[in-house]
């Protein structure tokens, strides 16, 4: 099997704004490999949002192309849009409003189990095993389960969402800002939990973020986006001891540091 699990290349897309039409992303390619993260990261407004959601078949571009796992994003059939979800998930930036706010943590959670078309559909019993297995890999205790999203912190949400988001097992996670909306204190375990999970599940992950202290520890390769082009790409360790272009030295320069303990 290729080693890569997403494949990007020439994407484009832009807004329809009132004094016409605005380009969001241009150029953009990536190899996203298995095991591996991909950070992303540029200042607020340079198109990473709207780059993950090209990625997860969110938004069609207007030109370029995406690959998940050696096949094109497919966005028309229920069928595909099935296989897509089981192979490549989302974790968003605001944990609160990602989750149902009237269902409690084990209905969310079990929500993409009961999603399964057909005969892979598990039983009750197996469910069950499945949301216990989950809530202890995020590092939760058990008893959250009958609880709902507005009694948990923002940094327990975050946990829940990404739990939900490896319900079943996908090889692909992109991860838009997922720490950003938190207390910093709280920034540093989240991202050593998606750490320990990309290690343990063999996950390839797209990583999002808008400074590069919060990628410096997780990062394998980097891509640093200005204005919706990439302005520099490479192993995340060079780019972040060396940066060539300007923007990104400038990022280096308001470094955000974070206490992984
Ligand atoms: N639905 C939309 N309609 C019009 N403009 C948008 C829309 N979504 C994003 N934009 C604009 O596209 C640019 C890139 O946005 P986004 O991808 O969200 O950037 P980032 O995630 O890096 O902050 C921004 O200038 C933003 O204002
Ligand atoms: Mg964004």
């Amino acid at each position: 099997m290729s080693a890569v699990v997403l494949k990007v290349a020439d994407l484009r897309v832009s807004y329809r704004r009132s004094g016409g039409s605005f380009l969001a992303l241009e150029g953009v390619g990536f190899e996203l490999i298995r095991g591996q993260t991909l950070a992303v990261v540029g200042e607020s407004g340079s198109g990473k949002s709207t780059l993950a959601y090209a990625c997860a078949g969110l938004l069609t571009p207007e030109q370029g192309s995406v690959e998940l796992l050696g096949r094109p994003l497919a966005r028309q059939r229920a069928k595909d849009l099935r296989w897509q979800a089981q192979h490549l998930q989302m974790v968003f930036q605001d944990p609160v409003s990602s989750l149902n706010p009237r269902q409690t943590i084990a209905k969310s959670l079990a929500e993409p189990l009961l999603s399964v078309a057909g005969n892979a559909r598990p039983a009750a019993a197996e469910i069950s095993k499945r949301l216990a297995e989950l809530i202890a890999q995020v590092g939760l205790r058990q008893d959250i389960a009958n609880r709902y999203p507005h009694e948990l912190s923002g940094g327990q949400c975050q946990r829940v969402a990404i739990a939900r988001a490896l319900a079943n097992r996908p090889e692909v996670l992109i991860c838009d800002e997922p720490v950003s909306a938190l207390d910093i204190s709280v920034q540093a375990q989240v991202i050593n939990l998606l750490l320990e999970l990309q290690q343990k599940l063999a996950l390839s992950i797209l990583f999002i973020a808008h400074d590069l202290g919060v990628v410096r520890r997780i990062a394998d390769q980097l891509i640093v986006m200005h204005q919706g082009k990439i302005v520099e790409r490479g192993p995340a360790r060079q780019i972040l001891s060396e940066p060539q272009h300007p923007y990104t030295q400038n990022l280096l320069a308001s470094e955000a540091k974070l206490d992984f303990g």
